[in-house]
């Protein structure tokens, strides 16, 4: 099978192009679609919700690049013609979808890109970059205007994409045409065609629809009275006041061959929404930051950060992000751990002390060194035990 389109033929590099964006897009789709729906209300739940979203946005940003790379391709192909350009309506319908298919693949998973930047916390991407994106600002404004884009623009994605499995199970079932088989491995018999008439209304459709897509995102993002992000699972934390930390220490202690060993990280931050008297179980979020290669664990520094523990020169960060919840009258941080690029679920209990607009905060918890792959060559505790005791105190200071 020839890898480059002719005029009558996809090669094969459109279609496994075809077939892979497919696989993403309808695996997106629906994800998305749970994972808004997903419940939130016990500590499992939460933990799903996050898990879901992760994957979804791990996915969507997945197919946002192999759009890009397909689009690029596209761009030096020959466009097989219509197997039936008589039909006039029905091939400018196709070529209109097929125009707003290109564009929502970018447009798409761009809008929940920059809408999960521009939003403080919850469910990482689990791609070692892209949790903040440049020149996109953290903030509850920015992040509804790209939620309004995305919610909108998917719903565009979604009407092309019935559109045009109907157009293709049409051909396939109603014609009996090749049009289905040709986008389909191998090569088979073309009919010879009547020249394609080529014309702009398809593309210029598809731009006008695009744009009251747009309209449409702005007004419902611009909405002041919409609803906070669900995905970020903090609906009532968005405006809860934000601290800043002014001091603290993050410490690790592991026991390696029946002994403790006590260090820490000289670098991460920390940013907290938390309001102690927000009605409900929910008062905030918090989303973590740390330089791994920071860490001082005293002789065995280098040894942690080396590729068998930590692999700082491969995950030079580690991140977490969760909600605050209050706790048997203390509070919970509940949420998301990645290490290593590996995430697990990690629930943070502390107290915290507020006088004025000074906070202070202490907690405790011990992981599992195995949920993140650290020290896998040693598969049991006798070199090292599986517990990771890690403790955090700070002291942050009510913004304005
Ligand atoms: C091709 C890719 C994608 C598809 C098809 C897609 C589809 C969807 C769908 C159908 C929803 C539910 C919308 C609703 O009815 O409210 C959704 C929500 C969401 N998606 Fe995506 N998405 C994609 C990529 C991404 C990416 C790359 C990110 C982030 C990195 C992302 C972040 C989100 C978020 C945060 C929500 C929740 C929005 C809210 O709560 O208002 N999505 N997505
Ligand atoms: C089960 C699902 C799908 C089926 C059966 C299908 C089938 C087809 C067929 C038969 C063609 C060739 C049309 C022709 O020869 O004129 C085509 C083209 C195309 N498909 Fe799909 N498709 C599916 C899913 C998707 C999805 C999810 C997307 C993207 C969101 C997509 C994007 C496109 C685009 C952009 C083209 C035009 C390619 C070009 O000529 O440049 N398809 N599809």
């Amino acid at each position: 099978m020839p890898l480059g389109n002719t005029a009558t033929r996809y090669g094969g590099v459109a279609k496994t192009f075809h077939w892979l964006t497919a696989l993403l897009i309808l695996t997106a789709l629906p994800l998305g679609v749970i994972a808004n729906g997903a419940p939130f209300e016990t500590d499992a739940e939460i933990a799903r919700k996050i898990w879901l979203f992760s994957l979804h946005k791990t996915v969507g940003v997945t197919a946002f690049f192999v759009a890009l790379a397909r689009i690029a391709w596209a761009l030096t192909q020959p466009k097989p013609a219509a197997l039936h350009p008589d039909r006039r309506f029905e091939t400018r319908l196709a070529e209109t979808v097929h125009w707003l298919l290109y564009a929502s693949l970018v447009l798409v998973p761009l809008s929940g890109w920059l809408h999960h930047a521009a939003a403080t916390g919850f469910a990482p991407i689990w791609w070692p970059f892209g949790q903040t994106l440049p020149f996109v600002p953290q903030s509850a404004a920015v992040a509804n205007f790209f939620a309004g884009l995305h919610f909108v623009f998917t719903k565009v994605l979604a009407a092309s994409v019935i559109l045009h499995i109907a157009g293709a199970l049409k051909h396939a079932l109603v014609d009996k045409d090749a049009t289905l088989r040709r986008m389909l491995p191998g090569t088979v018999a073309i009919p010879d065609t009547p020249p394609p008439q080529s014309s702009r209304t398809p593309i210029l459709t598809a731009a006008a629809l695009y744009l009251v897509a747009l309209a449409l995102g702005t007004l419902i993002g611009l909405q002041a009275d919409r609803p906070p992000a669900s995905s970020d699972a903090a609906q009532s934390t968005q405006t809860a006041p934000r601290w800043i930390v002014e001091t603290g220490t993050l410490e690790v202690a592991i026991m390696p061959q029946g002994g403790t060993l006590s260090g820490g990280f000289g670098s991460w931050s920390a940013d907290i929404t938390f309001d102690p008297d927000a009605p409900g179980d929910r008062v905030g979020q918090v989303f973590v930051t740390v330089l791994v290669p920071s860490l001082g664990l005293g002789t065995v520094t280098a040894q942690a950060l080396g590729p068998d523990f930590l692999d700082a020169a491969l995950y030079p960060t580690a991140e977490y992000s969760a909600e605050i919840l209050r706790a048997n009258g203390a509070y919970a941080a509940s949420g998301t751990l990645t290490v290593k690029g590996k995430s697990a679920p990690a629930t943070l209990p502390f107290t915290v002390e507020i006088d004025g607009d000074i906070a202070t905060l202490l907690g405790e918890t011990v992981l599992d060194r195995r949920s993140f792959g650290i020290g896998d060559g040693y598969a049991d505790e006798s070199t090292l035990a599986f517990p990771v005791t890690v403790r955090i105190s700070l002291t942050a200071r009510r913004d304005g």
